[in-house]
């Protein structure tokens, strides 16, 4: 185990109507509020006016920020900016999915620096400082509610690029699973595909001598594997949708599943590749390109994929060789996506081989990808024809 550092300062607030709690929670941070949203689910399913009835109960004045787009734009996080500097806003409220409480992380950053936003996705600058913000998640899959990454899309430049700041962790993270249950079948087959990724992005590493984390990191996989399937088909079942939520809270929550060991992360780079280029969603990609990735890499360390079958899959060894089981483990893999609706080919969302050079040049703009096994440009072009 590697040694390490671990801090998250976000307040959790889990459970039916903790909404009534909003206005106790914002009150501290001052009474002119952003409120920011995407395109118009928190209207129809009611939690607008629920958020805007405990906004007037602290009176807060609110300004509103709406049409954040799944892959959230830097167009988008640049006029956030500029109303929070135009009207004095102490406090950014995100009431939404991943994008929508992305791109408030990307405003709290942005109102204090000169800059350009895209310089923290860049690398051209680090976050020194940002305004507060909390958040109301209506979507189980990032972890975005306790961590303090956000991902941001540049449309003019075709990049999507994430950065990390202790300065944007939420404040408070309202977690009500009941927000959930409006979440289509699909966008919620692409959540427990990403909350999955995250978990594997950590587990599957060259760190040794790590027993905790690593069944942390199965007992999460196991869980959402036992209620995801429920989630798709009863949209309304209380426990699946809180059993996910919080699986999906913890998978990517600054490590803590993870601590003291070397990440991956190729797998998402090689997604917010495609998406960059063909804006599809978040777990729809990493659906296709993650069962490629372990077929690709997991000779590099063959015991964790034997390991994973065993413990994750219930793969019977007996009988079988090491590339067996890793290779049932990861069909495993392959076949709960299929099962709960996820795409397993760049064809099934449209995408043909027209850009697969343009993708893994992007891909590795910054270096070779990944730790479990690194990736050059053309490990990458080869993961991406294999996911054709
Ligand atoms: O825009 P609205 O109308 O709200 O509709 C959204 C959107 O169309 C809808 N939705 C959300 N909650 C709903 C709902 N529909 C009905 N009922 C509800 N309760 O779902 C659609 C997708 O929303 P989005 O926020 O885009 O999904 P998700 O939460 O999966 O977020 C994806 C974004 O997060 C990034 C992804 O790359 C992508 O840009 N990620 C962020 C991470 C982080 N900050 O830590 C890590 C992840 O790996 C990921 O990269
Ligand atoms: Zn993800």
């Amino acid at each position: 185990m590697n040694p390490f550092r671990f801090y998250n300062p976000t307040q959790l607030v889990f459970g039916k109507d903790t909404v009534s709690e909003l206005g106790s929670l914002v009150a501290p941070y001052g009474s002119s509020i952003l409120l920011v949203y995407g395109g118009g689910s928190i209207k129809k399913t009611g939690l607008y006016d629920k958020v805007k009835e405990q906004l007037a109960s602290i009176h807060a004045t609110v300004h509103e920020l709406s049409g954040i787009d799944p892959n959230p734009r830097l167009s988008s996080v640049e006029k956030g900016v500029q109303i929070c500097r135009e009207n004095g806003v102490q406090f950014i409220l995100a009431v939404g999915g991943g994008s929508v409480i992305d791109a408030a992380k990307g405003i709290a950053a942005g109102v204090p620096y000169e800059g350009s936003v895209w310089d923290f996705c860049t690398r051209k600058a680090q976050v020194q400082k940002a305004l507060p913000l909390g958040a109301i998640l209506t979507l189980s899959a990032t972890g975005t509610e306790m961590n303090g990454n956000a991902v941001i899309t540049n449309w003019d430049l075709k990049q999507k690029r994430g950065m990390g700041s202790i300065h944007v962790y939420p404040r408070f993270s309202i977690l009500d699973p009941t927000l959930t249950m409006t979440v289509s079948k699909e966008q919620t087959a692409n959540g427990i595909v990403d909350m999955m990724s995250h978990v594997f992005e950590q587990y599957f590493s060259q760190t040794k001598d790590t027993p905790l984390q690593e069944r942390l990191c199965e007992s999460i996989l196991q869980t959402v594997v036992e209620n995801g399937e429920t989630a798709v088909r009863e949209p309304n079942n209380y426990e699946a949708r809180a059993n996910l939520m919080l699986c999906g809270t913890y998978a990517l929550n600054g490590g803590m599943i993870s601590v003291g060991m070397q990440n991956d992360w190729a797998s998402h780079d090689i997604e917010h590749a495609i998406s960059a280029i063909y804006d599809i969603a978040h777990g729809a990609g990493l659906s296709i390109v993650f069962p490629n990735w372990m077929k690709y890499v997991y000779n590099a360390r063959i015991d964790r994929f034997v390991q994973y079958a065993v413990r994750v899959w219930g793969v019977d060894p007996a009988g079988k060789t090491d590339d067996e089981i890793a290779l049932a483990g990861i069909q495993a893999t392959r076949d709960f996506f299929t099962r709960i609706g996820a795409p397993a080919t760049l064809s099934d969302v449209g995408i043909g081989d027209e850009s697969l050079d343009v993708m893994a040049a992007d891909a590795v703009r910054f270096g070779p990808l990944g730790s479990f096994r690194k990736l050059e440009q053309q490990d990458v072009r080869s993961i991406l024809e294999m996911s054709l």
